[in-house]
């Protein structure tokens, strides 16, 4: 008779998903895992990327291949960058702390939310010589808009990161019905010196009501003006689909865009992100840098992403649920997974460098390569 497996450590991103879930109470997972109504964004981020046939190139030389890149300046191990995700001490104590060490053990950067359960100085302290990046939403109050950016600049962060697809927080269902809300002892923590840390309590998710009451809907284009005007830090607009809207984001001084449905949180049924990655990529023609988030959990979907045109793509989920499986050690283990099978992609492409990641290498895409085109 065959002895019963033991349950063994997660082997890839997908199999990390499950693992936290088991983890995880219904309030957290379901936080972090839900897409905004029926979900269809969601899986089709997913979905989208698995439609995409590789025309690999062979009899290249790839026993030696480097995977970093560049992104605004800084040096990069590989092309893949941690999203902003809101309050990882719900997955675990050490929260953004633990995820800003991965990401400098890594050699990537974070991209730290607005809504942290950290301060935003003890997440850039704890990165120590990696770049951490801030991401803003813009409260109905200007001023501590404003502040908000003086201390993420003061703390020492290399770039703001203004999400732009969410005037208002999309139904995610799974949360109103838990009635989602922070445990206790958890606040937004950059914002409890201005009595704005807690979610309110509602017979709803809470988020959705904090967005609600303290977040403005009404910024537009001529924001980024305001924005650029209170800050000497890059600035990158996360949440484009559409090449007007991108080019609109570059021509108000955007230095990079992220095209994002918000992992499928807000408007359901949008467009895929890497369906709408080629037209931002080609609408922006290299003046702005574009990166890409929603759905990527396997190295060929970052090869897929680069191949568009992208720079790097972000990682969201992955990291808040190696994070709840064993803190700092988890979120290493999802990015040297992603990292591994980006290198055997690559290989198995014929690149050796992310130079040679072009358009080419997609069988739906044109078929001269798009070169020069990845900013
Ligand atoms: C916050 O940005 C969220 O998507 O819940």
């Amino acid at each position: 008779m065959t002895k019963k497996k033991t349950k063994s450590v997660p082997i890839n991103l997908l199999e990390l998903e499950a693992a936290a879930r088991a983890r995880l109470d219904d309030n957290a997972f379901d936080y972090y895992a839900s897409g905004a109504h029926d979900e269809l964004t969601l899986r089709e981020n997913r979905a989208a990327f698995e439609r995409i046939a590789l025309r690999y190139r062979v009899l290249v030389d790839v026993s030696r291949r480097d995977p970093s890149t560049e992104v605004l300046g800084a040096k990069v191990s590989m092309p893949v960058l941690i999203a902003p995700t809101a309050f990882h001490r719900m997955a675990h104590p050490d929260g953004e702390r633990a995820t800003a060490r991965a990401a400098a053990h890594a050699g990537t950067l974070m991209i730290n939310s607005t809504l942290s359960n950290t301060p935003m100085e003890e997440v850039v302290l704890a990165a120590g010589a990696a770049p951490v990046w801030f991401q803003l939403y813009v409260y109905k109050d200007r001023g501590e808009t404003k502040a908000l950016v003086e201390r993420a600049e003061a703390a020492g962060a290399r770039a703001l990161v203004l999400t732009v697809d969410a005037p208002l927080l999309g139904t995610r269902e799974r949360d109103r019905r838990n009635r989602f809300r922070l445990p206790a002892g958890l606040t937004v923590a950059n914002m409890t010196a201005v009595g704005k840390g807690e979610l309110p309590d509602v017979a709803d998710s809470g988020l959705a009501a904090y967005f609600a009451t303290m977040l403005d809907p009404s910024i537009t284009f001529d924001d980024l003006s305001w924005l650029k005007s209170v800050t000497t830090l890059p600035l990158v607009v996360k949440g484009v689909v559409r090449a007007d809207d991108a080019a609109r984001c570059v021509a108000a001084g955007a230095d990079a865009v992220v095209v994002s449905n918000h992992g499928g949180r807000q408007l359901d049924t949008s467009v895929a992100t890497i369906r709408a990655l080629p037209e931002v990529v080609d609408a922006i023609g290299g003046r702005a840098e574009v990166y890409v988030d929603g759905g990527v959990r396997r190295g060929t979907d970052v090869l897929k992403a680069l191949a568009y045109g992208a720079r790097a793509v972000l990682l969201g989920r992955p990291v808040l649920y190696g994070l709840a499986l064993d803190g700092q050690r988890g979120v290493e283990r999802a990015l040297s997974i992603l990292r591994e099978e980006l290198d055997l992609a690559m290989a198995l492409a014929g690149c050796p460098d992310v130079a040679a990641i072009t358009r080419d290498l997609l069988a739906d895409g044109p078929s001269e390569p798009a070169s020069g085109q990845r900013r």
